[in-house]
């Protein structure tokens, strides 16, 4: 059966239809009720009048508490003057569940600490479920990019016993008596599929048990991780490109609403374009050192420098060419100056920073398993994956998005726990 829901109002036009839905807010004026109602697809203003629906529904609906669940039937119009752009004139109202409780989140502005206390509420109001609409949006177009460019989706484990990106961000876990971890990425296996089935990609949550408090870290996250064999670096930095791009693209088509109510500058995401400048790490110290920020070969790039990067150019920006000492064991050596590695990361413009790292892979045998001895790893442990270096090593490269970075960039908000449904930081796990 066609079931009506807000988002498709603009096909019911002066139609009756019901709407099943919550109580968002309510105005009395006399005789007259202004209802906000939304059904988890948008928001209308619902008109009910006294003389139309009669004296008692009139009153139940008028005491009724915010987040009351309700049905109410009655003819859609079309309203200029609304926000939300349509109108229902109330016929029918049934109330579903009367909320007895005050409702904790008012509409007013709360803190965060407290919102987030409330999170499983908090996800109703109409920011949050923009935020939450477009980050459906960016896996959606990640997904389709990909699938339409010859990918295969090769899910990589959860639990595991490897360390791509260092031991220092692990969590670990007891495995029957071993010592097992949560994924920090599915890279590794991504390099196996890669050899197997040729352009792969995982799309899933990772885990660092990192004890940074920032803007830009969570400790559960998702990332999309394309892997790619007879692939050098300068190719999937097309990739990488052309991804973020139609990302953008399928945001700015499919969640002009949501883009607005977050009132984000949509000029900004319509301003990106291709190429994206490509600067070596060495010209990136350079440049952060006009910004008296005192760095030298060797150095990382902290998150107050991916700020003063990402403000000075208003387009993304690849870094290219780090040294070889900042970056993880599996990242191939450069040729041409053996210092540096064949690794980028890309920079979101407007502050956001690091969105991308990627990197063509080490693919020669000795030179791996030399890396993973003075990572301090155990050979053993990753044989399954230096024997692909045995068995038709070839060029091949990948990378690693992450999808709450991406969405934070797109909806223009500060913080990136807003962007998962229920974020994990190293102060929260409730709700
Ligand atoms: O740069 P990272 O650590 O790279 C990797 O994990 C590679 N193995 C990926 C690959 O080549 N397959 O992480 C990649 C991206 C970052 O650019 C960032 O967007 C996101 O993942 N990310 C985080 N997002 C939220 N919270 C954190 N703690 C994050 N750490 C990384
Ligand atoms: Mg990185």
């Amino acid at each position: 059966m066609k079931q009506f829901t807000i988002s498709k109002a603009n096909e019911y036009l002066q139609q009756d239809v019901t709407i099943n839905g919550w109580v968002y807010n309510i105005r009395t004026s006399g005789k007259i009720l202004f209802v906000i109602v939304r059904d988890g697809t948008g928001f209308i203003q619902c008109v009910v009048v006294k003389s139309q629906v009669g004296e008692e529904t009139f009153e139940n609906i008028k005491h009724l508490s915010q987040e009351s669940s309700i049905a109410f039937t009655g003819c859609i119009k079309e309203d200029q003057r609304s926000p939300w752009g349509y109108e229902m004139e109330v016929t029918e109202a049934r109330v579903v569940h009367a909320v007895t409780e005050e409702y904790p989140i008012q509409l007013k502005d709360h803190g965060v600490g407290f919102l987030s206390k409330y999170r499983h509420l908090w996800i109703r109001t109409p920011s949050q479920r923009a935020i939450l609409m477009i980050r459906a949006e960016v896996v959606q177009s990640i997904r389709d990019f990909l699938n339409n460019n010859g990918f295969v989706n090769f899910d990589s484990p959860i639990i595991t016993g490897s360390a791509p990106e260092g031991t220092t961000s692990l969590f670990t876990l007891d495995y029957f008596g071993e010592q097992a971890y949560l994924s920090q990425s599915g890279q590794l296996y991504q390099e196996a599929g890669a050899m197997a089935l040729r352009r792969v990609y995982c799309l899933g949550p990772t885990f660092r048990a990192e004890k940074s408090k920032t803007r830009r870290h969570l400790t559960e996250f998702w990332m999309v991780e394309p892997e790619m064999a007879y692939c050098d670096v300068k190719e999937s930095m097309q990739i990488q490109e052309g991804l973020t791009l139609y990302i953008i693209k399928r945001v700015l088509e499919h969640c002009k609403k949501e883009l607005i109510t977050l009132e984000r500058d949509i000029q900004k995401l319509e301003a990106v374009q291709s190429p994206f400048p490509r600067v070596a790490y060495e010209d990136i110290l350079s440049l952060l050192n006009k910004h008296d920020r005192d760095k030298k070969w060797g150095d990382d790039i902290t998150g107050l420098d991916e700020t003063i990067i990402s403000n000075e150019y208003d387009q993304p920006v690849f870094i290219t060419n780090f040294p070889k000492e900042s970056k993880p064991f599996y990242m191939k050596e450069s040729q041409d100056d053996p210092r540096t590695v064949l690794g980028s990361d890309l920079m979101a413009p407007e502050g956001y920073g690091e969105i991308i790292g990627g990197s063509q892979r080490e693919d020669d045998l000795e030179k791996l398993v030399s890396k993973i001895q003075l990572a301090g790893l155990n050979p053993e442990t990753y044989q399954w994956y230096i024997d692909l270096r045995t068995f038709g090593s070839v060029p091949h490269s990948g990378f690693g998005m992450g999808v709450e970075r991406m969405t934070a960039w797109m909806c223009g908000i500060d913080h990136i726990r807003e962007t998962i449904p229920f974020p994990r930081t190293i102060e929260r796990i409730y709700p």
